[in-house]
């Protein structure tokens, strides 16, 4: 992984250059002119385990044009929890087959492989989102809260707007925060500051994180999503999560992730989350083909919609061990 040239490129969002707390020079391994805490984040994004056997030879297999429907199911049935999860929701009421669907099999062959790979990358990281970040001061299933809540947006905006992967778009708001997770423990002790920052520059959380520590959590779940090879377009939509002009890949991703993401932190009162953005980035309107008015309907459309819904979109049975 070229961890200079993501570093650099996550400091070209910021012209004006970040806050340089202290730099050092640096040492062999350490990203040259970085922040002692960049390169601590570097480092332990290099330190993460690797997906679990199981899960990345699923993923190879989906890959692979040979595959049949039948090889995915025996990989599938490798991994109980995997299984059930893959049936539920091949079986939800919301995808609207009338005939229950009781093997693996016959669940991959209704899903389809693009949607399978999506459930199975759902799983990676959902447990530790349930985590408590004392940094970002989010208590235990908070993140996993809005996650789910801008998974569930992502993948109705996605369906309102034609995108043609709206399975990709759950995913990726479902992990867009993952990023926070290595975060936390730098913000933890700056967090006073960063309010500070924010008030006197008018800047976002995430612009302040970018500042100080010269990369933001979108940043760091993107070099996350490539250490764990995930395809392209996710890795793009989680980098780019705040930002979706950056995305070379598929800005459509990224955008319906800005949009989500800001429509689920607009449900939650101010006071309770000073550090929420609630504003949609100015590149996803045009980047979606919306206006302002018509996505001020929508975001009601998507509300009732919702409500009407109850909470059953399908989320993975978390386990917290990924990380
Ligand atoms: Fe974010
Ligand atoms: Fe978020």
């Amino acid at each position: 992984m070229d961890y200079n040239k993501i570093a650099q490129s996550a400091w070209a969002i910021f012209p004006d250059g970040y806050e340089r707390l202290n730099t050092p020079p640096a040492k062999p391994g350490e990203t040259p002119g970085a922040t002692p805490e960049l390169n601590r984040i570097l480092a332990s994004v290099g330190r993460l385990r690797p997906l679990p056997g199981n899960v990345t030879r699923l993923l190879r297999a989906i890959d692979d044009p040979a595959t049949t429907a039948g090889m995915v199911a025996d990989y599938l049935l490798l991994d109980q929890a995997l299984t059930a999860y893959i049936l539920r929701v091949a079986n939800s009421a919301q995808l609207g087959y009338s005939k229950p669907c009781a093997s693996p099999k016959d669940a991959v062959m209704r899903l389809g492989f693009k949607q399978v790979k999506a459930l199975v990358l759902s799983t990676v990281a959902a447990g530790p989102l349930t985590r408590r970040l004392t940094g970002y001061r989010l208590g235990s299933g908070e993140l996993w809260q809005h996650s789910i809540s801008t998974a569930t947006r992502a993948r109705w905006l996605a369906q309102a707007v034609s995108f043609n992967a709206p399975e990709e778009a759950y995913v990726a708001g479902l992990l867009h925060d993952m990023g926070k997770l290595l975060m936390d423990q730098f913000i933890l002790s700056d967090y006073p500051r960063i309010l500070e920052m924010m008030e006197a520059k008018k800047l976002f959380f995430w612009q302040v994180e970018g500042r100080l520590f010269g990369i933001d959590h979108a940043g760091v779940g993107g070099l996350m999503a490539e250490r764990w090879s995930f395809p392209p377009n996710l890795q793009e939509a989680i980098r780019c999560h705040h930002a979706p002009g950056q995305s070379q890949a598929q800005q459509k991703l990224a955008a319906l992730v800005n949009v989500a993401d800001t429509f689920s932190n607009l449900e939650t009162s101010p006071q309770s989350r000073p550090g929420k953005n609630r504003e949609i980035h100015p590149d996803s309107l045009p980047i979606l083909n919306l206006d302002e008015r018509s996505l001020a309907r929508m975001y009601e459309i998507m509300n009732k919609a919702l409500a009407e819904m109850g909470n059953v979109y399908l989320a993975p049975d978390v386990q917290d061990d990924t990380l």
